[in-house]
């Protein structure tokens, strides 16, 4: 009897040993909804100096609608994966993706998008790392009703481009906090226009700014709001189309990539007044650290992590960088 325990005992210690033990069998998937977005560029970079530290084999996959996305699931379960991180195209896919992912016996987390269910409400049995969208979006309205004031416009010439991906609960949380700040700031709610794009990227921002724009041409002054830099991008490269000077434009973004950074590193300032910048390394890295533990020592990610951000002007951007550890 004694003699079996300890062969139990010592069964499980060598089991322990074996799963803890061998990264280099590790596995793991990051699958991005937009890859050529250099915010999930930057998320990749990241998640790859988790894998080298750890050495675990990183499997980085764009899925850019719900059919990319199961063949992604299945193709990483049968690569022999253990688990994986997604950023889904389309968050009302959640069922579907934990479904797939148990079919697979793989474990999954996501990051950015959180999943929910047939009620809408968000799946919370998934591990999710996201932004504070409320919080960042304030920052967004907060920094743009400060410009407005210090530009000494007078709000009622003021229309606001609410670029919006309302299918997107992040995204409506972002735009909400920015809207709602300057409202309180006394910004008049019948000057803000509604600019529905089809895509989270800047074409599509750009393609309905453009109606708001047209539609209310006597407007002088512009402020532009949006899920991310790209929707803002888009938004001020369509006040430059019809001919507003940069001096009449405050777009403020969140995100801080190399789209926000290529536009403070032009020699004149355009109407992308600022960014919120988020973190991309502990987007990346970090929930790829997560999922390795929880792969090789069964140590599962904490359910739901929000982090902040921090606003960027053309003339602070390197600080703020250099503070968040990304450059
Ligand atoms: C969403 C947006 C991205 C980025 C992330 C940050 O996925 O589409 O551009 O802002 O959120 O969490």
């Amino acid at each position: 009897m004694r003699f079996f325990k300890a062969a139990i005992l010592a069964g499980t210690v060598a089991i322990v040993a074996a799963t803890s033990g061998f990264a280099a069998d590790v596995k793991i998937g990051f699958v991005v909804k937009q890859p050529e977005e250099p915010w999930f560029q930057d998320e990749w970079k990241f998640a790859d100096i988790a894998a080298k530290e750890k050495g675990f084999t990183l499997v980085k996959i764009g899925a850019e609608d719900g059919e990319k996305v199961q063949s992604a699931i299945d193709n990483l379960g049968a690569q022999g994966a253990q688990g994986f991180i997604i950023c889904t195209p389309d968050v009302k896919l959640g069922p579907g993706i934990v479904a797939k992912a148990a079919a697979n016996q793989l474990k999954v987390m996501t990051v950015d998008d959180r999943l929910v269910g047939a009620d809408g409400k968000p799946l919370e049995d998934v591990p999710h790392m996201g932004i504070s969208a409320t919080k960042i979006g304030e920052g967004v309205g907060q920094a743009i009703a400060d410009e407005i004031k210090k530009r000494g416009w007078d709000m009622k010439n003021v229309g606001a481009i609410r670029v919006s991906y309302d299918q997107l609960p992040t995204a409506v949380d972002r735009v909400e906090g920015a809207i709602a700040v300057l409202k309180a700031a006394g910004f008049p709610a019948q000057n803000i226009y509604d600019a529905p794009q089809a895509k989270t990227d800047t074409e599509a921002a750009l393609n309905a700014a453009t109606t708001v724009l047209n539609k209310h041409a006597d407007v002088k002054y512009w402020v532009a709001v949006g899920l991310n830099d790209e929707a803002v991008l888009g938004a001020v490269r369509a006040t430059e189309s019809v001919g507003i000077p940069a001096t009449n434009v405050i777009g403020v973004g969140i995100g801080g990539a190399d789209s926000a950074i290529n536009e403070f590193k032009k020699p004149t300032a355009t109407g992308f007044f600022g960014t919120v910048i988020i973190s991309p390394k502990r987007h990346g890295y970090e929930t790829a650290m997560n999922m390795y533990n929880w792969v090789a020592d069964n140590k599962e990610p904490p359910k739901l992590t929000l982090t902040s951000g921090q606003l960027a002007l053309r003339d602070t951007y390197q600080a703020v960088r250099k503070d968040l550890g990304i450059e």
